[in-house]
């Protein structure tokens, strides 16, 4: 696991706790963490399990990579092509080198480091949260997912129906995009200020992420691309869940994607720490789609922009009222969106 953080921790955890063999790089202060608490992970269904701290191979050195026959990315995406810089001179063995993480372009980002290793694009469908010293629970619902080959059977088979376990795809591009309609939630969701379900609670920024939403799948439509449906609502009704009546959103959508009430968007991480967000390769991919098209994307452009200027320093955070009236009311008039 390289960038060992929440889903490097959780994942490889999980995988660990059902007999893989495997090591984690990152930083220093997570390796202090685990060697003073061991690796405690937990799920919403109940499932718990603790690896103690002799147990864990956990390393600050990228020369652990050369021991690697599989490499699992999960830094940020901002940290992709670093990372892809360090397999490079430090793998030894060809590893398959799977990203897991959000956006649809980091796969291509390594290849183009790493053009001699066979790369493919990962999906963690679920938040995991921090809990505490050596914590790590996943806070909703979902299968990972990657590519199917050779290699990846025989993975998906050691893990087996055990937590971790690992969906195959055919198609990753679908799958990732159908990833991304959620993750366009993660930049509301900082601008919000709290929790995704406090966030989510509150129409006016489900309003917002419904017209996000509306906007990637028309594009979508017109680049030929299908987005897999990811949890129980299928990607055209989703916006209508999304921006449904407080009543309405709560009894059938939170009801069936169980949200705990500790799940943050790690883009709130982010801004709390001051570090650069993933917003380049989440709403910034549906900039750029729609500029391949030569179309404009006005509400994920306008989050975007809000991103852009916090990360420069600009300190606020949106009431949903004032979040809807901004991104929307702004630009309704040349989308025509419902919402
Ligand atoms: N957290 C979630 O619930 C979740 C769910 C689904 C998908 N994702 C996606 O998964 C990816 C990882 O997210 P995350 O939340 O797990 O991030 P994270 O908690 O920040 O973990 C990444 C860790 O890797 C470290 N790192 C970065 N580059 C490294 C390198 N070259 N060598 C060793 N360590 C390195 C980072 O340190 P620094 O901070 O010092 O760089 C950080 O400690 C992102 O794309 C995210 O969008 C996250």
């Amino acid at each position: 696991m390289l960038g060992a953080g929440s889903v490097g921790c959780f994942v490889g955890g999980a995988w660990q706790a059902a007999g893989l063999p495997v090591s984690f790089i990152g930083r220093q202060s997570v390796a202090d963490d685990i060697a003073a608490h061991g690796l405690s992970l937990s799920d919403q269904e109940g499932w718990k399990t603790h690896i103690p701290a002799a147990a864990v191979r956990f390393s600050t050195r990228p020369a652990a990579l050369a021991k690697a026959d599989i490499i699992l990315l999960c830094t940020k995406s901002i940290g992709t092509a670093a990372a892809a810089k360090q397999i490079a001179v430090h793998a030894k063995r060809k590893p398959l080198v799977i990203s897991f993480q959000n956006g649809i372009s980091n796969a291509e980002v390594i290849r183009k480091i790493l053009p001699k290793l066979s790369v493919l694009q990962g999906m963690v469908p679920y938040n995991v949260v921090r809990l505490g010293p050596g914590r790590w629970h996943r806070a909703t619902w979902g299968e990972l997912a990657t590519e199917r080959n050779s290699v990846t059977e025989k993975l998906a088979a050691r893990i087996g129906d055990r937590p971790g376990r690992l969906q195959l795809s055919g198609d990753m591009r679908s799958v990732l995009w159908g990833k991304l309609l959620f993750n366009l939630n993660n930049a509301i969701n900082a601008l919000s200020g709290t929790t995704i379900l406090a966030e989510l609670n509150q129409r006016d920024y489900r309003r917002v992420m419904a017209a996000a939403i509306v906007e990637t799948l028309d594009l979508l439509q017109a680049a030929g691309i299908e987005p897999a449906r990811i949890g129980q609502v299928p990607p055209r009704l989703l916006p209508h869940a999304i921006a449904a009546p407080d009543f309405i959103f709560r009894n059938l959508f939170l009801r069936v994607q169980k949200i705990d009430p500790r799940a943050r968007g790690s883009m709130l991480d982010d801004f709390d720490a001051g570090r650069p967000t993933e917003i380049d390769y989440l709403n910034g991919e549906v900039v750029r789609l729609a500029e391949s098209l030569g179309r404009r994307a006005p509400v994920n452009q306008a989050i975007v922009e809000l991103i852009k200027q916090r990360e420069a320093g600009v300190e606020h955070i949106w009431s949903a009222r004032d979040l809807r009236n901004y991104v929307l009311d702004g630009h309704r008039g040349a989308t025509g969106f419902g919402y």
